[in-house]
Protein backbone atom coordinates (compact mmCIF):
# COMPACT_ATOMS: atom_id res chain seq x y z
CA UNK A 1 0.00 0.00 0.00
CA UNK A 2 1.30 3.41 -0.58
CA UNK A 3 0.39 7.28 0.05
CA UNK A 4 0.41 9.58 -2.64
CA UNK A 5 -0.21 13.15 -2.58
CA UNK A 6 -2.36 13.79 -5.56
CA UNK A 7 -2.46 17.86 -6.48
CA UNK A 8 -4.53 17.73 -10.28
CA UNK A 9 -7.74 18.42 -9.41
CA UNK A 10 -9.64 16.40 -11.79
CA UNK A 11 -7.56 13.22 -10.29
CA UNK A 12 -8.40 14.00 -6.81
CA UNK A 13 -12.74 14.37 -7.86
CA UNK A 14 -12.32 10.99 -9.57
CA UNK A 15 -10.70 9.15 -6.95
CA UNK A 16 -13.04 10.91 -3.86
CA UNK A 17 -15.76 9.98 -6.04
CA UNK A 18 -14.77 6.49 -6.26
CA UNK A 19 -14.09 6.09 -2.73
CA UNK A 20 -17.26 7.86 -1.40
CA UNK A 21 -19.58 6.37 -3.55
CA UNK A 22 -18.35 2.80 -2.06
CA UNK A 23 -19.35 3.75 1.44
CA UNK A 24 -23.05 5.11 1.55
CA UNK A 25 -23.06 3.92 5.25
CA UNK A 26 -21.03 7.17 5.82
CA UNK A 27 -22.09 9.45 3.15
CA UNK A 28 -25.49 8.22 2.37
CA UNK A 29 -26.79 11.64 1.19
CA UNK A 30 -26.27 12.21 -2.34
CA UNK A 31 -25.86 16.17 -1.26
CA UNK A 32 -23.34 16.37 1.12
CA UNK A 33 -21.37 13.36 -0.88
CA UNK A 34 -21.42 15.69 -4.02
CA UNK A 35 -20.13 18.94 -1.81
CA UNK A 36 -17.20 16.81 -0.29
CA UNK A 37 -16.31 16.15 -4.00
CA UNK A 38 -16.07 19.13 -5.48
CA UNK A 39 -14.56 20.58 -2.60
CA UNK A 40 -11.61 17.92 -2.52
CA UNK A 41 -9.93 19.56 -5.97
CA UNK A 42 -8.56 22.79 -4.43
CA UNK A 43 -7.59 20.75 -0.74
CA UNK A 44 -4.23 18.90 0.28
CA UNK A 45 -5.32 15.80 -0.51
CA UNK A 46 -3.87 12.06 0.11
CA UNK A 47 -4.53 9.12 -2.25
CA UNK A 48 -4.24 5.58 -0.15
CA UNK A 49 -3.38 3.21 -3.27
CA UNK A 50 -2.90 -0.47 -3.55
CA UNK A 51 -2.10 -2.78 -6.76
CA UNK A 52 -2.92 0.59 -8.78
CA UNK A 53 -6.22 0.96 -7.18
CA UNK A 54 -7.38 4.04 -4.79
CA UNK A 55 -8.75 2.37 -1.61
CA UNK A 56 -8.56 5.91 0.26
CA UNK A 57 -7.98 9.18 0.03
CA UNK A 58 -7.85 12.01 2.59
CA UNK A 59 -8.03 16.08 2.47
CA UNK A 60 -7.59 18.84 4.53
CA UNK A 61 -8.74 22.54 4.07
CA UNK A 62 -7.44 24.89 6.35
CA UNK A 63 -9.75 26.36 8.82
CA UNK A 64 -7.59 29.15 10.57
CA UNK A 65 -3.68 30.40 10.12
CA UNK A 66 -2.56 28.41 12.60
CA UNK A 67 -5.49 25.00 12.29
CA UNK A 68 -6.40 22.77 9.57
CA UNK A 69 -9.26 20.47 9.48
CA UNK A 70 -9.09 16.85 8.37
CA UNK A 71 -12.48 17.67 6.06
CA UNK A 72 -13.05 14.25 4.84
CA UNK A 73 -11.42 10.52 4.72
CA UNK A 74 -12.47 7.44 2.60
CA UNK A 75 -11.25 4.10 3.14
CA UNK A 76 -13.21 1.34 1.12
CA UNK A 77 -14.98 -1.38 3.53
CA UNK A 78 -12.66 -3.85 2.54
CA UNK A 79 -9.51 -2.36 3.50
CA UNK A 80 -10.45 -1.11 7.02
CA UNK A 81 -8.13 -2.29 9.88
CA UNK A 82 -5.59 -2.60 7.69
CA UNK A 83 -3.38 0.45 8.09
CA UNK A 84 -4.66 2.81 4.89
CA UNK A 85 -6.36 5.33 7.53
CA UNK A 86 -3.18 5.32 9.79
CA UNK A 87 -0.80 6.04 7.27
CA UNK A 88 -2.87 8.61 5.26
CA UNK A 89 -2.77 10.78 9.00
CA UNK A 90 0.48 10.04 9.21
CA UNK A 91 1.14 11.70 5.91
CA UNK A 92 -1.59 14.55 6.72
CA UNK A 93 0.22 15.24 9.84
CA UNK A 94 3.64 15.54 8.31
CA UNK A 95 2.48 17.30 5.71
CA UNK A 96 0.42 19.94 8.03
CA UNK A 97 3.33 20.76 9.97
CA UNK A 98 5.59 20.75 7.74
CA UNK A 99 3.54 23.84 6.17
CA UNK A 100 4.00 25.60 9.98
CA UNK A 101 0.37 24.94 11.04
CA UNK A 102 -0.34 23.88 14.97
CA UNK A 103 -3.18 22.07 14.97
CA UNK A 104 -5.44 19.73 12.85
CA UNK A 105 -9.55 19.14 14.10
CA UNK A 106 -11.80 17.22 12.33
CA UNK A 107 -15.81 16.22 13.64
CA UNK A 108 -17.71 13.29 13.49
CA UNK A 109 -21.09 12.50 14.93
CA UNK A 110 -20.50 11.96 18.71
CA UNK A 111 -19.33 8.21 20.15
CA UNK A 112 -22.61 6.37 21.63
CA UNK A 113 -25.04 7.51 18.89
CA UNK A 114 -24.16 4.69 16.06
CA UNK A 115 -21.89 1.50 15.68
CA UNK A 116 -20.10 3.19 12.50
CA UNK A 117 -19.75 5.94 14.11
CA UNK A 118 -18.46 5.13 17.02
CA UNK A 119 -15.89 3.00 14.94
CA UNK A 120 -14.62 6.27 13.75
CA UNK A 121 -14.04 7.76 16.84
CA UNK A 122 -11.99 4.75 17.77
CA UNK A 123 -10.04 5.32 15.34
CA UNK A 124 -9.40 9.11 16.14
CA UNK A 125 -8.50 9.34 19.13
CA UNK A 126 -6.17 5.60 18.41
CA UNK A 127 -4.24 8.27 16.39
CA UNK A 128 -3.97 10.66 18.91
CA UNK A 129 -7.04 12.98 18.43
CA UNK A 130 -8.24 14.69 21.91
CA UNK A 131 -11.70 15.70 22.93
CA UNK A 132 -12.16 19.51 22.18
CA UNK A 133 -15.82 20.00 22.55
CA UNK A 134 -19.39 18.56 21.44
CA UNK A 135 -21.72 20.91 19.75
CA UNK A 136 -25.27 18.98 20.31
CA UNK A 137 -27.29 20.93 17.88
CA UNK A 138 -24.20 21.75 15.07
CA UNK A 139 -25.39 19.69 12.43
CA UNK A 140 -28.85 18.30 14.01
CA UNK A 141 -29.89 16.89 17.50
CA UNK A 142 -29.76 13.65 16.31
CA UNK A 143 -26.07 13.81 15.15
CA UNK A 144 -24.32 15.82 17.88
CA UNK A 145 -21.23 17.38 16.23
CA UNK A 146 -18.18 15.87 18.53
CA UNK A 147 -14.83 18.29 17.65
CA UNK A 148 -11.62 16.55 17.68
CA UNK A 149 -8.09 18.13 17.81
CA UNK A 150 -4.29 17.27 17.17
CA UNK A 151 -1.37 19.11 18.10
CA UNK A 152 1.09 19.11 15.34
CA UNK A 153 4.02 20.03 17.47
CA UNK A 154 4.75 16.42 18.51
CA UNK A 155 8.69 14.89 18.45
CA UNK A 156 7.80 11.78 18.11
CA UNK A 157 6.38 12.55 13.90
CA UNK A 158 9.42 14.28 13.66
CA UNK A 159 11.68 11.57 14.27
CA UNK A 160 9.11 9.32 12.16
CA UNK A 161 9.73 12.01 9.10
CA UNK A 162 13.15 11.65 9.59
CA UNK A 163 13.46 7.81 9.55
CA UNK A 164 10.54 7.79 6.50
CA UNK A 165 13.25 10.19 4.22
CA UNK A 166 14.64 7.79 1.44
CA UNK A 167 16.80 8.82 -1.98
CA UNK A 168 14.47 8.21 -5.00
CA UNK A 169 15.82 7.56 -7.91
CA UNK A 170 12.35 6.43 -9.94
CA UNK A 171 9.84 8.18 -12.95
CA UNK A 172 8.06 10.72 -11.77
CA UNK A 173 4.32 11.54 -12.19
CA UNK A 174 4.04 14.35 -14.95
CA UNK A 175 1.99 16.58 -11.84
CA UNK A 176 2.91 19.88 -11.19
CA UNK A 177 4.49 21.07 -7.76
CA UNK A 178 2.55 24.01 -6.70
CA UNK A 179 4.28 26.95 -6.80
CA UNK A 180 3.50 27.56 -3.28
CA UNK A 181 5.13 23.96 -2.26
CA UNK A 182 8.21 25.16 -4.17
CA UNK A 183 8.45 28.23 -1.71
CA UNK A 184 7.71 26.16 1.25
CA UNK A 185 10.94 23.31 1.03
CA UNK A 186 12.80 26.03 0.10
CA UNK A 187 12.33 28.52 2.95
CA UNK A 188 12.85 24.93 4.87
CA UNK A 189 15.85 24.87 3.29
CA UNK A 190 17.09 28.39 4.21
CA UNK A 191 16.17 28.26 7.88
CA UNK A 192 18.72 26.04 8.57
CA UNK A 193 21.55 26.91 10.53
CA UNK A 194 24.98 28.38 8.63
CA UNK A 195 28.38 28.83 10.54
CA UNK A 196 28.60 32.21 12.33
CA UNK A 197 25.49 32.50 10.37
CA UNK A 198 27.10 33.38 6.90
CA UNK A 199 23.93 31.89 4.89
CA UNK A 200 26.29 30.96 2.09
CA UNK A 201 23.67 29.00 0.66
CA UNK A 202 21.21 30.51 -2.57
CA UNK A 203 18.44 28.28 -3.99
CA UNK A 204 16.63 28.33 -7.72
CA UNK A 205 13.67 26.49 -8.12
CA UNK A 206 12.96 25.51 -11.87
CA UNK A 207 9.50 24.16 -12.94
CA UNK A 208 9.83 26.22 -16.39
CA UNK A 209 9.09 23.21 -19.28
CA UNK A 210 11.04 24.36 -21.69
CA UNK A 211 14.06 25.05 -18.88
CA UNK A 212 14.08 22.25 -17.71
CA UNK A 213 14.34 20.66 -21.06
CA UNK A 214 17.48 22.61 -21.34
CA UNK A 215 18.73 21.33 -18.11
CA UNK A 216 17.78 17.50 -19.18
CA UNK A 217 19.64 18.28 -22.29
CA UNK A 218 22.98 18.75 -19.74
CA UNK A 219 22.41 16.09 -17.48
CA UNK A 220 24.27 13.09 -18.86
CA UNK A 221 23.94 10.68 -18.24
CA UNK A 222 20.63 11.58 -17.37
CA UNK A 223 19.03 11.22 -13.80
CA UNK A 224 15.47 12.73 -12.36
CA UNK A 225 14.52 13.43 -16.18
CA UNK A 226 11.10 13.14 -15.60
CA UNK A 227 10.77 15.21 -12.15
CA UNK A 228 8.09 18.03 -12.61
CA UNK A 229 10.41 20.44 -10.66
CA UNK A 230 14.33 20.98 -9.70
CA UNK A 231 15.58 22.92 -7.04
CA UNK A 232 19.37 23.96 -7.31
CA UNK A 233 21.57 24.39 -4.58
CA UNK A 234 24.57 27.42 -5.07
CA UNK A 235 27.00 27.83 -2.86
CA UNK A 236 29.47 30.88 -1.97
CA UNK A 237 33.01 30.39 -0.57
CA UNK A 238 32.45 33.11 2.22
CA UNK A 239 34.96 32.22 5.16
CA UNK A 240 33.47 32.54 8.41
CA UNK A 241 36.45 33.53 10.46
CA UNK A 242 40.21 33.42 9.36
CA UNK A 243 40.50 31.29 6.42
CA UNK A 244 37.56 28.76 8.04
CA UNK A 245 34.99 28.49 5.51
CA UNK A 246 31.93 26.16 6.32
CA UNK A 247 30.08 26.36 3.03
CA UNK A 248 29.77 22.94 2.54
CA UNK A 249 28.11 22.34 5.75
CA UNK A 250 26.02 25.26 5.12
CA UNK A 251 24.50 24.00 1.77
CA UNK A 252 24.42 20.20 3.58
CA UNK A 253 22.05 21.56 6.63
CA UNK A 254 20.06 23.28 3.91
CA UNK A 255 19.64 20.13 1.48
CA UNK A 256 18.50 18.35 4.02
CA UNK A 257 16.06 20.86 5.77
CA UNK A 258 14.61 20.66 1.93
CA UNK A 259 14.83 16.49 1.75
CA UNK A 260 12.81 16.76 4.99
CA UNK A 261 10.27 19.10 4.04
CA UNK A 262 9.95 17.25 -0.15
CA UNK A 263 9.43 14.05 2.12
CA UNK A 264 6.99 15.33 4.56
CA UNK A 265 4.75 17.05 2.09
CA UNK A 266 4.52 13.73 0.29
CA UNK A 267 6.87 14.57 -2.45
CA UNK A 268 10.26 12.62 -3.25
CA UNK A 269 13.79 13.72 -4.23
CA UNK A 270 17.56 12.72 -4.39
CA UNK A 271 20.31 14.36 -3.38
CA UNK A 272 22.30 14.64 -6.47
CA UNK A 273 25.63 16.13 -5.65
CA UNK A 274 28.08 13.29 -6.89
CA UNK A 275 26.85 12.92 -10.84
CA UNK A 276 26.83 16.74 -11.19
CA UNK A 277 29.85 17.93 -9.46
CA UNK A 278 32.66 15.46 -11.02
CA UNK A 279 34.93 16.15 -13.53
CA UNK A 280 32.21 16.82 -16.35
CA UNK A 281 31.15 19.83 -14.19
CA UNK A 282 27.31 18.89 -15.38
CA UNK A 283 26.45 21.85 -12.39
CA UNK A 284 28.70 24.52 -13.96
CA UNK A 285 26.89 24.10 -17.39
CA UNK A 286 23.49 24.19 -15.01
CA UNK A 287 24.52 27.62 -13.53
CA UNK A 288 25.21 28.87 -16.80
CA UNK A 289 21.62 28.28 -18.31
CA UNK A 290 20.22 29.70 -15.01
CA UNK A 291 22.50 32.69 -15.31
CA UNK A 292 24.23 32.23 -11.89
CA UNK A 293 27.00 34.69 -11.62
CA UNK A 294 30.34 34.26 -10.69
CA UNK A 295 31.63 33.40 -7.36
CA UNK A 296 28.55 30.71 -6.94
CA UNK A 297 28.65 27.34 -7.55
CA UNK A 298 25.98 25.23 -8.57
CA UNK A 299 26.72 21.76 -5.76
CA UNK A 300 23.62 19.98 -5.88
CA UNK A 301 20.44 19.62 -7.69
CA UNK A 302 17.09 18.31 -5.78
CA UNK A 303 13.93 16.67 -8.12
CA UNK A 304 10.94 17.24 -6.54
CA UNK A 305 7.63 15.77 -7.60
CA UNK A 306 5.46 13.09 -7.03
CA UNK A 307 7.27 9.35 -7.41
CA UNK A 308 5.70 6.70 -9.83
CA UNK A 309 7.00 4.27 -7.54
CA UNK A 310 7.98 3.59 -3.83
CA UNK A 311 11.81 4.24 -3.26
CA UNK A 312 13.84 1.29 -2.57
CA UNK A 313 15.39 1.04 1.11
CA UNK A 314 19.46 1.21 1.17
CA UNK A 315 21.40 -1.64 3.76
CA UNK A 316 22.46 0.82 6.36
CA UNK A 317 24.87 -0.27 8.66
CA UNK A 318 24.10 -1.63 12.68
CA UNK A 319 23.20 1.14 14.91
CA UNK A 320 25.51 -0.26 17.52
CA UNK A 321 28.51 -0.15 15.06
CA UNK A 322 27.93 3.17 14.52
CA UNK A 323 26.66 4.92 17.80
CA UNK A 324 27.65 4.35 21.67
CA UNK A 325 27.49 5.82 24.91
CA UNK A 326 29.80 7.09 27.28
CA UNK A 327 32.72 6.14 25.24
CA UNK A 328 33.84 4.04 22.09
CA UNK A 329 33.32 0.85 20.62
CA UNK A 330 31.37 -2.56 21.78
CA UNK A 331 31.73 -1.37 25.48
CA UNK A 332 29.45 1.03 25.29
CA UNK A 333 26.31 0.23 23.45
CA UNK A 334 23.02 1.53 23.77
CA UNK A 335 20.55 0.33 25.42
CA UNK A 336 18.22 -0.57 23.21
CA UNK A 337 14.58 -0.52 24.32
C1 LIG B 1 26.99 14.49 -0.58
C2 LIG B 1 26.04 13.52 -1.22
C3 LIG B 1 26.10 13.33 -2.60
C4 LIG B 1 25.18 12.47 -3.24
N1 LIG B 1 25.23 12.37 -4.60
C5 LIG B 1 24.40 11.47 -5.21
C6 LIG B 1 24.44 11.34 -6.62
O1 LIG B 1 25.18 12.01 -7.33
N2 LIG B 1 23.61 10.42 -7.20
C7 LIG B 1 22.75 9.67 -6.45
O2 LIG B 1 22.02 8.85 -7.03
N3 LIG B 1 22.67 9.79 -5.10
C8 LIG B 1 23.48 10.68 -4.46
N4 LIG B 1 23.40 10.84 -3.09
C9 LIG B 1 22.40 10.05 -2.32
C10 LIG B 1 23.07 8.87 -1.59
O3 LIG B 1 23.46 7.89 -2.52
C11 LIG B 1 22.04 8.28 -0.58
O4 LIG B 1 21.79 9.26 0.40
C12 LIG B 1 22.55 7.01 0.08
O5 LIG B 1 22.63 5.96 -0.84
C13 LIG B 1 21.65 6.55 1.24
O6 LIG B 1 20.31 6.36 0.84
P1 LIG B 1 19.11 7.18 1.54
O7 LIG B 1 19.27 8.63 1.16
O8 LIG B 1 17.86 6.57 0.98
O9 LIG B 1 19.24 7.00 3.03
C14 LIG B 1 24.25 11.74 -2.45
C15 LIG B 1 24.20 11.94 -1.08
C16 LIG B 1 25.06 12.84 -0.45
C17 LIG B 1 24.94 13.08 1.03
Amino acid sequence: MKIIRITDGEQKKRIARTVLEALTDWFEVTESREAYIRESEDQIFFEAEQDGQAIGFLCLKETGRSTVELAVMGIRKEYHRQGAGKALVQAAKACAAAAGYDFMQVKTVRMGCYEDYDCTNRFYLDVGFKELEVFPTYWDEANPCQVYVLSLKDAGSMTELIMNRRSYRGKYKPDKVPRKDLAEIMKAGLAAPSGCNKQTTSLIAVDDEALLNRLRQVIDPPVAETAPAMICVLTRRINAYRDRCFATQDYSAAIENMLLAITAMGYQSCWYEGHITDEDRIGDRIAEILGVPDGYELVCILPVGIGEDTPSVPKKRLFEERAWINGFGAGHRVEEF
